[in-house]
Protein backbone atom coordinates (compact mmCIF):
# COMPACT_ATOMS: atom_id res chain seq x y z
CA UNK A 1 0.00 0.00 0.00
CA UNK A 2 1.43 4.03 -0.95
CA UNK A 3 2.41 5.66 1.95
CA UNK A 4 -0.57 8.13 1.01
CA UNK A 5 -2.83 5.62 1.64
CA UNK A 6 -1.27 4.14 4.71
CA UNK A 7 -1.78 7.93 6.51
CA UNK A 8 -5.33 7.80 4.88
CA UNK A 9 -6.16 4.57 7.02
CA UNK A 10 -4.48 5.61 9.85
CA UNK A 11 -6.50 8.94 9.89
CA UNK A 12 -9.58 6.83 9.66
CA UNK A 13 -8.36 4.80 11.90
CA UNK A 14 -8.47 7.77 14.51
CA UNK A 15 -12.03 9.30 13.63
CA UNK A 16 -13.93 6.24 13.77
CA UNK A 17 -12.24 4.47 16.10
CA UNK A 18 -10.22 1.46 16.16
CA UNK A 19 -12.30 -1.30 17.90
CA UNK A 20 -15.03 -0.40 14.38
CA UNK A 21 -12.54 -0.86 12.41
CA UNK A 22 -11.45 -4.21 11.44
CA UNK A 23 -7.58 -4.77 12.26
CA UNK A 24 -5.57 -7.44 12.69
CA UNK A 25 -1.48 -7.21 13.29
CA UNK A 26 -0.10 -9.27 11.03
CA UNK A 27 3.61 -8.91 11.85
CA UNK A 28 5.76 -7.00 14.38
CA UNK A 29 9.41 -6.67 13.64
CA UNK A 30 12.42 -3.81 14.09
CA UNK A 31 11.89 -2.22 11.00
CA UNK A 32 15.65 -2.53 8.56
CA UNK A 33 15.36 0.68 7.47
CA UNK A 34 14.41 3.22 10.34
CA UNK A 35 15.39 1.03 13.42
CA UNK A 36 11.78 1.71 14.73
CA UNK A 37 9.67 -1.03 16.52
CA UNK A 38 6.95 -1.45 13.24
CA UNK A 39 3.30 -3.10 13.40
CA UNK A 40 2.25 -4.03 10.03
CA UNK A 41 -1.55 -4.16 10.03
CA UNK A 42 -4.15 -5.09 7.85
CA UNK A 43 -7.24 -3.37 7.58
CA UNK A 44 -10.42 -3.79 6.39
CA UNK A 45 -11.89 -0.67 4.56
CA UNK A 46 -15.14 0.28 6.28
CA UNK A 47 -16.57 2.49 3.67
CA UNK A 48 -16.34 4.22 0.17
CA UNK A 49 -16.09 2.90 -2.47
CA UNK A 50 -13.19 0.55 -1.88
CA UNK A 51 -15.12 -0.77 1.31
CA UNK A 52 -14.64 -4.05 2.20
CA UNK A 53 -11.00 -4.58 0.44
CA UNK A 54 -8.01 -5.10 2.72
CA UNK A 55 -5.23 -3.25 2.89
CA UNK A 56 -2.07 -3.38 5.03
CA UNK A 57 0.01 -0.45 6.52
CA UNK A 58 2.86 -0.09 8.62
CA UNK A 59 2.44 1.38 12.13
CA UNK A 60 5.52 3.85 13.59
CA UNK A 61 7.60 3.32 10.98
CA UNK A 62 10.00 6.60 10.22
CA UNK A 63 11.10 5.23 7.18
CA UNK A 64 9.05 8.24 4.99
CA UNK A 65 10.43 10.88 7.25
CA UNK A 66 13.81 10.07 7.12
CA UNK A 67 14.12 9.56 3.79
CA UNK A 68 12.22 12.75 3.51
CA UNK A 69 14.83 14.86 5.74
CA UNK A 70 17.76 13.10 3.74
CA UNK A 71 16.59 14.21 0.21
CA UNK A 72 16.62 17.85 1.95
CA UNK A 73 19.46 17.71 3.24
CA UNK A 74 21.45 16.27 0.07
CA UNK A 75 19.15 19.33 -2.14
CA UNK A 76 20.53 22.06 -0.08
CA UNK A 77 24.36 20.32 -0.13
CA UNK A 78 24.00 20.33 -3.81
CA UNK A 79 22.95 23.93 -4.29
CA UNK A 80 25.56 25.08 -2.05
CA UNK A 81 28.04 23.31 -3.98
CA UNK A 82 26.63 24.87 -7.29
CA UNK A 83 26.38 28.54 -6.10
CA UNK A 84 29.93 28.08 -4.88
CA UNK A 85 31.31 26.83 -7.69
CA UNK A 86 29.31 29.82 -10.27
CA UNK A 87 30.18 32.37 -7.60
CA UNK A 88 33.71 31.07 -8.18
CA UNK A 89 33.66 31.32 -12.07
CA UNK A 90 31.96 34.58 -12.49
CA UNK A 91 34.33 36.56 -9.91
CA UNK A 92 37.49 35.04 -12.30
CA UNK A 93 35.44 35.54 -15.49
CA UNK A 94 34.53 39.02 -14.43
CA UNK A 95 37.99 39.63 -13.29
CA UNK A 96 39.98 38.79 -16.44
CA UNK A 97 43.30 37.60 -14.62
CA UNK A 98 45.25 36.90 -17.58
CA UNK A 99 46.58 39.86 -19.03
CA UNK A 100 46.05 40.29 -22.66
CA UNK A 101 49.72 39.24 -23.73
CA UNK A 102 49.26 35.73 -22.18
CA UNK A 103 45.53 35.29 -23.34
CA UNK A 104 46.96 33.37 -26.39
CA UNK A 105 49.40 31.44 -24.14
CA UNK A 106 49.76 27.61 -25.26
CA UNK A 107 52.16 24.89 -25.04
CA UNK A 108 52.15 24.77 -29.25
CA UNK A 109 52.91 28.68 -29.44
CA UNK A 110 55.53 28.33 -27.34
CA UNK A 111 59.17 27.95 -29.52
CA UNK A 112 61.96 26.98 -26.88
CA UNK A 113 64.87 29.48 -27.89
CA UNK A 114 67.37 26.83 -25.20
CA UNK A 115 67.46 23.20 -24.00
CA UNK A 116 66.59 24.21 -20.60
CA UNK A 117 63.28 25.75 -22.00
CA UNK A 118 62.46 22.82 -24.47
CA UNK A 119 62.71 20.64 -21.08
CA UNK A 120 60.89 23.04 -18.89
CA UNK A 121 57.98 22.90 -21.72
CA UNK A 122 58.10 18.75 -22.02
CA UNK A 123 57.85 18.36 -18.38
CA UNK A 124 54.84 20.60 -17.84
CA UNK A 125 53.27 18.97 -20.93
CA UNK A 126 54.11 16.32 -18.85
CA UNK A 127 52.51 17.32 -15.96
CA UNK A 128 49.85 18.25 -17.80
CA UNK A 129 49.04 14.41 -18.91
CA UNK A 130 49.69 13.07 -15.39
CA UNK A 131 47.74 15.85 -13.45
CA UNK A 132 46.29 14.51 -10.11
CA UNK A 133 44.55 17.31 -8.31
CA UNK A 134 45.12 15.05 -4.90
CA UNK A 135 48.63 13.63 -6.09
CA UNK A 136 50.55 15.73 -8.34
CA UNK A 137 53.48 17.66 -6.64
CA UNK A 138 53.80 21.64 -6.75
CA UNK A 139 55.84 23.49 -9.17
CA UNK A 140 58.05 25.96 -8.56
CA UNK A 141 59.18 28.30 -11.97
CA UNK A 142 62.25 30.06 -11.59
CA UNK A 143 63.91 31.83 -13.90
CA UNK A 144 65.46 35.20 -15.56
CA UNK A 145 62.50 37.79 -17.38
CA UNK A 146 60.49 37.02 -19.86
CA UNK A 147 61.78 33.12 -20.60
CA UNK A 148 58.26 31.95 -20.49
CA UNK A 149 56.92 31.37 -16.81
CA UNK A 150 53.60 32.13 -17.08
CA UNK A 151 53.77 31.32 -20.55
CA UNK A 152 53.61 27.72 -19.61
CA UNK A 153 51.52 28.35 -16.61
CA UNK A 154 48.80 29.81 -18.56
CA UNK A 155 49.13 26.80 -21.09
CA UNK A 156 48.78 24.25 -18.21
CA UNK A 157 45.83 26.15 -16.54
CA UNK A 158 44.08 26.41 -19.93
CA UNK A 159 44.29 22.63 -20.70
CA UNK A 160 43.48 21.27 -17.07
CA UNK A 161 40.63 23.75 -17.38
CA UNK A 162 39.53 21.56 -20.63
CA UNK A 163 39.95 18.65 -18.95
CA UNK A 164 37.06 19.82 -16.31
CA UNK A 165 39.79 20.93 -13.22
CA UNK A 166 39.20 23.92 -11.83
CA UNK A 167 41.94 26.40 -11.87
CA UNK A 168 42.42 29.46 -11.10
CA UNK A 169 45.60 31.61 -12.64
CA UNK A 170 46.55 35.05 -10.79
CA UNK A 171 49.55 36.97 -10.28
CA UNK A 172 50.40 37.63 -6.47
CA UNK A 173 50.61 40.67 -6.72
CA UNK A 174 47.29 41.56 -8.33
CA UNK A 175 46.14 39.26 -5.45
CA UNK A 176 47.17 41.11 -2.51
CA UNK A 177 45.10 44.38 -4.43
CA UNK A 178 41.89 41.90 -4.82
CA UNK A 179 42.18 40.80 -1.28
CA UNK A 180 42.85 44.59 -0.17
CA UNK A 181 39.75 45.28 -2.64
CA UNK A 182 37.64 42.48 -0.17
CA UNK A 183 38.05 44.88 2.44
CA UNK A 184 35.78 47.37 1.23
CA UNK A 185 32.27 47.54 2.38
CA UNK A 186 30.59 47.01 -1.17
CA UNK A 187 32.81 44.17 -2.49
CA UNK A 188 30.79 41.81 -4.04
CA UNK A 189 32.87 38.84 -2.51
CA UNK A 190 34.75 38.15 0.83
CA UNK A 191 37.79 37.56 1.86
CA UNK A 192 37.02 34.57 3.60
CA UNK A 193 35.33 33.25 0.37
CA UNK A 194 38.34 34.69 -2.42
CA UNK A 195 40.82 32.45 -0.03
CA UNK A 196 38.13 29.74 -0.12
CA UNK A 197 38.38 29.77 -3.90
CA UNK A 198 42.63 29.93 -3.71
CA UNK A 199 42.38 26.99 -1.07
CA UNK A 200 39.83 25.04 -3.18
CA UNK A 201 40.32 25.08 -6.81
CA UNK A 202 42.23 21.64 -8.36
CA UNK A 203 45.39 24.11 -9.08
CA UNK A 204 45.97 27.29 -8.17
CA UNK A 205 48.99 29.57 -10.31
CA UNK A 206 50.57 31.95 -8.21
CA UNK A 207 52.67 33.79 -11.11
CA UNK A 208 55.30 36.58 -9.94
CA UNK A 209 55.43 35.65 -6.33
CA UNK A 210 58.10 37.75 -4.97
CA UNK A 211 58.23 40.41 -6.81
CA UNK A 212 57.92 42.92 -3.82
CA UNK A 213 59.54 42.12 -0.53
CA UNK A 214 57.78 41.65 2.43
CA UNK A 215 58.34 44.11 4.65
CA UNK A 216 57.84 43.23 8.69
CA UNK A 217 55.75 45.86 10.53
CA UNK A 218 58.05 47.46 13.85
CA UNK A 219 58.73 44.95 16.86
CA UNK A 220 59.16 42.20 13.78
CA UNK A 221 55.87 41.76 13.31
CA UNK A 222 54.75 39.50 10.75
CA UNK A 223 53.46 41.86 7.48
CA UNK A 224 50.30 41.36 6.43
CA UNK A 225 51.31 40.18 2.79
CA UNK A 226 53.72 37.11 4.42
CA UNK A 227 50.73 36.70 6.62
CA UNK A 228 48.20 35.69 3.41
CA UNK A 229 50.90 34.13 1.49
CA UNK A 230 51.49 32.03 4.34
CA UNK A 231 47.70 31.61 4.63
CA UNK A 232 47.55 30.43 1.31
CA UNK A 233 50.20 28.30 1.29
CA UNK A 234 48.47 26.54 4.34
CA UNK A 235 45.37 26.49 3.08
CA UNK A 236 46.76 24.67 -0.33
CA UNK A 237 48.76 21.90 2.19
CA UNK A 238 48.52 18.52 0.02
CA UNK A 239 47.14 20.11 -3.47
CA UNK A 240 48.94 21.39 -5.97
CA UNK A 241 49.97 25.05 -6.83
CA UNK A 242 52.21 26.67 -9.53
CA UNK A 243 54.83 29.56 -8.82
CA UNK A 244 56.32 31.54 -11.02
CA UNK A 245 59.29 33.92 -9.98
CA UNK A 246 62.10 35.51 -11.91
CA UNK A 247 64.24 35.61 -8.59
CA UNK A 248 66.74 32.80 -7.15
CA UNK A 249 66.00 30.95 -5.06
CA UNK A 250 68.18 32.78 -2.54
CA UNK A 251 66.39 36.52 -3.12
CA UNK A 252 63.42 34.76 -3.42
CA UNK A 253 63.41 33.20 0.30
CA UNK A 254 64.61 36.27 1.23
CA UNK A 255 61.61 38.63 -0.12
CA UNK A 256 58.79 36.15 0.85
CA UNK A 257 60.42 35.07 4.29
CA UNK A 258 62.02 31.84 4.92
CA UNK A 259 58.65 30.63 6.90
CA UNK A 260 56.85 31.12 3.73
CA UNK A 261 59.47 29.66 1.33
CA UNK A 262 59.99 26.25 3.58
CA UNK A 263 56.56 26.13 3.33
CA UNK A 264 56.03 26.81 -0.02
CA UNK A 265 59.22 23.99 -1.26
CA UNK A 266 57.58 21.33 0.29
CA UNK A 267 56.78 18.67 -2.34
CA UNK A 268 57.46 21.31 -5.13
CA UNK A 269 59.38 20.34 -8.74
CA UNK A 270 61.73 23.38 -8.97
CA UNK A 271 62.13 23.44 -12.82
CA UNK A 272 64.81 26.15 -13.81
CA UNK A 273 63.56 29.29 -16.85
CA UNK A 274 66.63 30.97 -17.55
CA UNK A 275 67.33 32.37 -20.90
CA UNK A 276 66.89 35.02 -23.17
CA UNK A 277 64.05 38.08 -22.27
CA UNK A 278 61.52 36.71 -25.10
CA UNK A 279 59.74 40.19 -24.58
CA UNK A 280 63.01 41.29 -26.06
CA UNK A 281 63.93 39.22 -29.17
CA UNK A 282 63.42 42.02 -31.62
CA UNK A 283 66.12 44.39 -30.58
N1 LIG B 1 59.52 30.60 -26.14
C1 LIG B 1 58.48 31.40 -26.39
N2 LIG B 1 57.72 31.21 -27.48
C2 LIG B 1 56.66 32.02 -27.72
N3 LIG B 1 56.29 33.05 -26.94
C3 LIG B 1 57.01 33.29 -25.84
C4 LIG B 1 58.12 32.47 -25.49
N4 LIG B 1 58.65 32.94 -24.36
C5 LIG B 1 57.91 33.99 -24.01
N5 LIG B 1 56.91 34.21 -24.87
C6 LIG B 1 55.95 35.32 -24.86
O1 LIG B 1 56.65 36.43 -24.36
C7 LIG B 1 55.93 37.15 -23.41
C8 LIG B 1 56.65 37.06 -22.07
O2 LIG B 1 56.60 35.74 -21.56
P1 LIG B 1 56.14 35.42 -20.08
O3 LIG B 1 55.26 36.51 -19.59
O4 LIG B 1 55.60 34.05 -20.03
O5 LIG B 1 57.54 35.50 -19.36
P2 LIG B 1 57.90 35.25 -17.83
O6 LIG B 1 58.97 34.25 -17.79
O7 LIG B 1 56.69 35.01 -17.07
O8 LIG B 1 58.52 36.68 -17.46
P3 LIG B 1 58.51 37.48 -16.08
O9 LIG B 1 59.58 36.86 -15.25
O10 LIG B 1 58.86 38.88 -16.46
O11 LIG B 1 57.16 37.35 -15.50
C9 LIG B 1 54.56 36.52 -23.37
O12 LIG B 1 53.71 37.24 -24.23
C10 LIG B 1 54.79 35.11 -23.91
O13 LIG B 1 53.65 34.63 -24.57
MG1 LIG C 1 55.65 36.09 -15.65
ZN1 LIG D 1 10.85 1.97 8.77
Amino acid sequence: MSDERSNKMQTIGAIIGKDRLKEKVIAEYKCEGCGENVTEIEAIIPFGPTKGQTHTYKRNCKCREIQMAKEILETSERLKIENKRKRLVNFFKEHSLINRTLKEATFSNYEPTSKELEVAKQKMIEYVADFDKEDSPSVLLLGSYGTGKSHLSVATTKLLIKKDFSCVFISFPKLLRKIRDTYNKDSEITEDQLMDILESVDLLVLDDIGAEKFVAGKDGEVSWKEEILFSILDGRAGKPTIYTSNLDSKSLMKNINERNFSRLMQDTEVIKMNGEDYRRREF
